[in-house]
């Protein structure tokens, strides 16, 4: 599709059934019926970075930071592939503690255990991304959040997009499965600039694409700001699965945190993975990049069960495979 038939599609909500229905043909020649689960470890909510939208900002004072540690992590991570898990996500904020040391140990350590490692850890220099692959990483995750370099640099204070923008294609030339996706709803945000981030996934030959809603969070410069729309979060999943056909596409928790059968929704409309946390119900309230995050009275074992389950009933089957993208 051209920008112009994305911007068509977008603003005009007659033809969304079929745009979705498509996106789930699609899906299903590509990647087939299987959906992938990928064990989610928040590791640590302490962030140097101030995102306006998100609740982990470092000028929110309240919020109670922690950071898990070498031994507690490995302990979910063997949890989570005791429970079937194939692929573990490690996921924190901008946490200066963890050094590329600490982290290439971690790393290591969690590569020791037959499963795929995706890091989602922020913005680094070539030489840690670099040191980070050596250690056994086999996957990255990085949002471009927006391809619209003003509203980029408007949400994101003391941050540069050429910067994110170098990251991202360090990490393809790594030879990293690179994901990468958007916000939806963000104050300002066009249906020009929401063609041109689908572009861009094409563009960075993206390996994976995760889109979320953007959901606004009290203690954050955005508290006031609108919630983005769920059915045009959807779309954007859904264009980004007919424009990119192979690729994995998550089921976010945004979109189950607006819409209490989202994630269903999204994987009937394009997505093919699930990412449920695997860490223990203390920590997962305080990972609140925004608020309504569902699961947080959970634990591994039910979160388990329960995607399970909901995967199994629209006729969908669990991936006994890492998952890696089918043509790479
Ligand atoms: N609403 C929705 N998604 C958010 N993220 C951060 N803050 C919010 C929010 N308020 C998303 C960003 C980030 C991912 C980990 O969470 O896109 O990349
Ligand atoms: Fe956590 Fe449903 S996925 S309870």
């Amino acid at each position: 599709m051209n920008r112009q038939e994305l911007i068509d599609i977008l603003s005009d909500d007659k033809k969304n059934t079929k745009i979705f229905e498509k996106a789930d043909k699609i899906r299903r020649e590509n990647v087939g019926d299987e959906v992938h689960l990928r064990g989610l470890i928040e590791f640590s909510n302490i962030c140097k970075r101030q995102c306006k939208y998100c609740g982990l900002r470092s000028e929110n004072k309240n919020i109670e930071r922690y950071r898990i540690l070498k031994d507690e992590l490995l302990v979910y991570a063997k949890n989570a592939i005791n429970l079937g898990y194939r692929t573990l996500v490690l996921q924190s904020g901008e946490d200066e503690y963890f050094d590329t040391d600490k982290l290439a140990e971690i790393v290591k350590a969690i590569k020791e255990f037959d499963v795929a490692l995706t890091l989602s850890i922020g913005e680094k220099s070539y030489d840690e991304f670099k040191a980070l692959k050596q250690a056994g990483a086999d996957r990255y995750l990085l949002r471009i959040e927006t391809t619209d370099k003003k509203l980029y640099e408007e949400m994101h204070p003391n941050a540069s997009f050429e910067n994110r923008m170098r990251c991202l294609y360090d990490l393809k030339k790594l030879g990293y499965e690179t994901g990468t996706g958007c916000l939806v709803g963000l104050p300002k945000q066009t249906t020009e600039s929401l063609a041109d981030d689908i572009l861009f996934f094409k563009e960075l030959d993206a390996d994976m694409v995760g889109i979320g809603p953007f959901i606004p969070h009290k203690e954050t410069p955005l508290a006031e700001a609108k919630q983005g729309d769920f059915w045009q979060a959807l779309k954007v999943m859904a264009l980004t699965r007919i424009n990119l056909p192979d690729i994995n596409i998550p089921a976010t928790t945004a979109m189950e945190t607006i819409n209490p059968n989202g994630r269903i929704i999204a994987l009937q409309s394009g997505a093919n993975v699930v990412m449920p946390n695997v860490t223990s119900t203390e920590y997962r309230a305080k990972y609140e990049i925004y608020p309504g995050k569902i699961c947080i009275n959970d634990n591994p074992d039910k979160c388990r069960g329960c995607i399970e389950n909901k995967i199994k009933s629209i006729g969908r089957t669990i991936s006994k495979e890492k998952g890696f993208r089918k043509n790479n």
